[in-house]
């Protein structure tokens, strides 16, 4: 662990500060996993003052928590975190802020005396980064003298492939790659992790991960709840772009890469930007939907016509899984708040059973990512004392080890941050990888006609049922049978 170490958050009010970084810095403060000597820094516009700012952050801590961090909060550690942490107000425009930050880092590198390392945190609108960048460059705060100096960007990068690339070639203007760490919030959570684990740390279903025994795959990210106060953000964005682009990607490319030559950064790097871009659209197989009353939230343009719902059929284009069709669904306001990734198998010819009711129910290997999360599988066995048949789950669960503790699952901002800190680029997204999932989006944009209107409540438009029963398939209704260990909520 470095010497000393500075993480400076542009945007520490934005909604992504507020509900998450906060929340992870405040765990990993629990944890005592943090550097020694750490420092942060966050910036945003508002003249407040040091207590208005601890204040800003407690409320944060107490009141914002996203529903992944539903604990306790503790005095003693909220304390011990707001020392470590100071205010600079400034606009990230103006090039008087950089002089104010560089002083006050100075300060900081001195008191220390040692190596100085820094990680600037990209929580704000992509159109200060130029800005931002250039600044921190004529003030030499860019420069990697006397520690190292690396850069988080937040997901979106951009808004198609075009902008995704402009924003890569700026990137690449003033830091090398081993300095980005663009961050997918997915690829630091725990269940998706493990899915590498179980299938190339173990020799029992990887040699059936292909054509000869997948059916199909589903992979769904559904929500109950609606966009809330976050209108003007997402009716800019649309659920496509939102979550298809990039965390519901990544679910796919885990659970469909090839197995990469060692644990290495660059070994898994390569294995998914090889899938992602052997992933096919066809613009003729998706739909798009809206939820009923979407106009009426805040911030949203009365005749919108973004997506809060899609469903797609996709293919890839190698050996392995060639022909394997790959259903995706995302969307707000769903039936339930269900993530997880079905690898449905092929039935066998000589189905002993297949006269009775559920005979020719398929095998199942299900990650599911949240809630319950799991590893799992579901297959047939003999209801005890008659000749009928039931669906069993033989089953791994995170929490049940550990039911009462709320840290069981690392949050996947703290692994991240922690990651960065280490220069452990290997959760982390390539400019290949963004760029080739924004061609693969951009196809189906492209196809996006007025969407269809759904019930809340419901699990979408009823076009995107007949996307998959056309093909003779169903998607499978999320289970609570497995895996179902409560939350502790305090
Ligand atoms: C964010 C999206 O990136 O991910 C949200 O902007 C979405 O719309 C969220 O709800 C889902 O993340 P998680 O970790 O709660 O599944």
């Amino acid at each position: 662990m470095s010497e000393s170490f500075s993480l400076i958050i542009f945007g520490i009010t934005s909604n992504l500060a507020q509900k998450y970084i906060i929340q992870a810095l405040y765990d990993m403060e629990e944890k005592n996993v943090l550097p020694r000597k750490m420092t942060v820094v966050g910036n945003a516009r508002g003249k407040i003052s040091e207590v208005q700012f601890y204040e800003y952050i407690k409320d944060a801590l107490v009141n914002k928590k996203s529903r992944h961090h539903q604990h306790e909060i503790k005095e003693e550690v909220m304390e011990s975190l707001l020392k470590k942490m100071h205010y600079i107000d400034g606009h990230l425009d103006n090039p008087e802020f950089y002089i104010r930050l560089k002083d006050f880092l100075n300060k900081i590198a001195k008191s220390t005396k040692g190596k100085d390392d820094r990680i600037y945190y990209l929580a704000t609108y992509p159109d200060l980064y130029q800005d931002i960048f250039e600044n921190l460059k004529k003030n030499g705060l860019t420069e990697e003298e006397e520690g190292f100096v690396r850069l988080m960007i937040e997901k979106p990068i951009g808004n198609d492939f075009k902008s995704a690339k402009e924003i890569n070639d700026l990137l690449a203007k003033y830091f090398k790659q081993t300095q980005i760490y663009r961050m997918d919030h997915y690829l630091g959570k725990e269940t998706l992790q493990n899915i590498l684990t179980f299938r190339f740390g173990n020799g029992l279903f990887e040699p059936l991960i292909n054509k000869e025994h997948v059916d199909h795959i589903q992979i769904s990210a559904t929500e109950d709840f609606g966009i809330g106060a976050r209108g003007g953000f997402y009716d800019i964005v649309g659920c496509l772009k939102d979550v298809g682009q990039n965390h519901q990607m990544q679910m796919l490319a885990l659970a469909t890469m090839d197995a990469p030559v060692e644990f290495s950064n660059e070994a898994i790097t390569r294995e998914r930007i090889k899938i992602i871009k052997s992933l096919k659209p066809d613009p003729k197989e998706v739909v798009f939907g809206q939820y009923k009353g979407y106009t009426n939230e805040k911030n949203v343009a009365p005749d919108s016509s973004t997506d809060t719902f899609y469903a797609y059929k996709a293919e890839i284009a190698n050996e392995r899984l060639k022909g394997v069709p790959i259903y995706v669904r995302a969307g707000k306001n769903l039936a339930q708040t269900v993530t997880e990734i079905s690898i449905v198998f092929k039935t066998p010819h000589n189905r002993l059973y297949k006269d009775l009711k559920k005979g020719m129910e398929p095998n199942v290997l299900i990650y599911r990512i949240q809630p319950n999360e799991g590893i799992v599988v579901r297959f047939l066995t003999k209801k005890p004392g008659v000749m009928e048949l039931e669906e069993n789950f033989l089953q791994y669960c995170y929490r049940a080890q550990d039911p009462l503790n709320p840290h069981a699952l690392p949050d996947p901002y703290e692994r991240l941050i922690l990651d960065a800190i280490r220069g452990d680029q290997t959760f982390f997204a390539d400019a290949q990888e963004v760029e080739a999932s924004w061609k693969f989006v951009d196809t189906l944009i492209e196809a996006r006609k007025k969407p269809i209107i759904y019930q809340p409540g419901s699990w979408g438009p009823k076009e995107a049922k007949e996307l998959i029963e056309k093909d003779g398939r169903q998607w499978l209704e999320p289970s609570n049978a497995f895996c179902n260990i409560p939350l502790p909520i305090k």
